[in-house]
């Protein structure tokens, strides 16, 4: 079949378009002459008198029969798509990707993380997708695949890009303030240089920790947080250490001085003092840094000026 020859996964959703498309249009153009031809050949004005006309078996076993097998048709090409999406070439390279409010990462086998999907050319990908918080849903449009990120679960995507170059990925599920903003891309290379991308990360891989700044853009805290004094979601970082902060805490006012105590609650119960003037969205960082990630970021932090 057809499909057999296509192995470009989502490219599949193109065709079944295309496909029912041309029927469509097919059908549009015939109906549309025959409504009109109809209404010129039996005008009152040429047919003054009522006329019975018997009907014809043939012609309606033909009307019943042909779009009764292009709708079949159709359902099995869409059939078809469908099963050709949902089945991942067993050579496919394994990624994990996390969602959260508001951006993505993505970790690969040997360790490595990164915020855009670096993928090597012409090799089937396998993404795990799951979130943090609330639904997202990974799109990538010029791949025709999307798949949504829920809490908990784990969702299976397979992509193969047969050309270099970089591509769009969209958050395609609406998940808060900066859900339009949740953008990052695929980044297609030849072989060799993902190789040596691959490699030279992997070495570094989790041995050894990335800095403050790279942390912080890893861990996606910049999502929400500036350094800058520019307010985004969440209160901005700069100059906060040492500062005296009004947060609610209980539903109470109070005042905190923001010192290494409360940086450290704030990434592990953010709900309990919400800084005043802001929304309860931020989600625990329990499990998600290791105690030295904690303590470099905290550092990062204290050094915001
Ligand atoms: Cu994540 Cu919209």
């Amino acid at each position: 079949m057809i499909f057999d020859s296509i192995d470009l996964s989502g490219r599949i959703v193109e065709h079944v378009f295309l496909y029912i498309a041309v029927i469509a249009v097919f059908l549009l153009a015939l109906i549309t002459f025959l409504m009109v031809y109809f209404i010129i050949r039996y005008h009152r004005r040429r047919n003054p008198r009522a006329e019975d006309i018997e009907g014809s078996p043939w012609l309606e076993v033909l009307w019943t029969v042909v779009p009764t097998l292009l709708v079949l048709s159709m359902f099995y090409y869409g059939l078809k798509g469908f099963q050709s999406l949902k089945k991942i070439p067993e050579d496919a390279m394994k990624v994990k990707v996390t969602a959260r409010q508001w951006s993505w990462s993505f970790e690969y086998e040997n360790g490595l993380m990164a915020q855009e999907l670096k993928v090597p050319v012409g090799k089937a990908i396998d993404l795990a997708l799951t979130s943090r918080d609330v639904i997202h849903s990974f799109y990538i449009p010029s791949f025709k695949v999307k798949q949504d990120a829920v809490p908990g679960m784990v969702n299976h995507l397979w992509f193969k890009a047969n050309e270099a170059g970089v591509y769009d990925v969209l958050c395609a599920e609406y998940c808060g303030l900066q859900h339009s903003y949740m953008l990052t891309k695929v980044i297609v290379l030849p072989e060799e240089e993902f190789k040596k991308w691959y490699e030279e990360g992997g070495k570094r891989g989790r041995m050894i920790l990335p800095s403050g700044p790279k942390l912080f853009e890893a861990k996606g805290c910049q999502a929400c947080h500036s350094i800058d004094g520019s307010q985004l979601a969440g209160p901005t970082l700069k100059g906060l250490f040492g500062k005296t902060v009004t947060v609610i805490t209980e539903g109470k006012e109070r005042q905190v001085v923001a010192d290494e105590d409360y940086l450290r609650k704030s990434l592990f119960e953010p709900n309990a003092d919400i800084v005043k003037g802001f929304p309860t969205l931020m989600p625990s960082q329990k499990g998600f840094l290791t105690d030295e990630e904690t303590k470099e970021i905290i550092q990062y932090i204290k050094g915001l000026k």
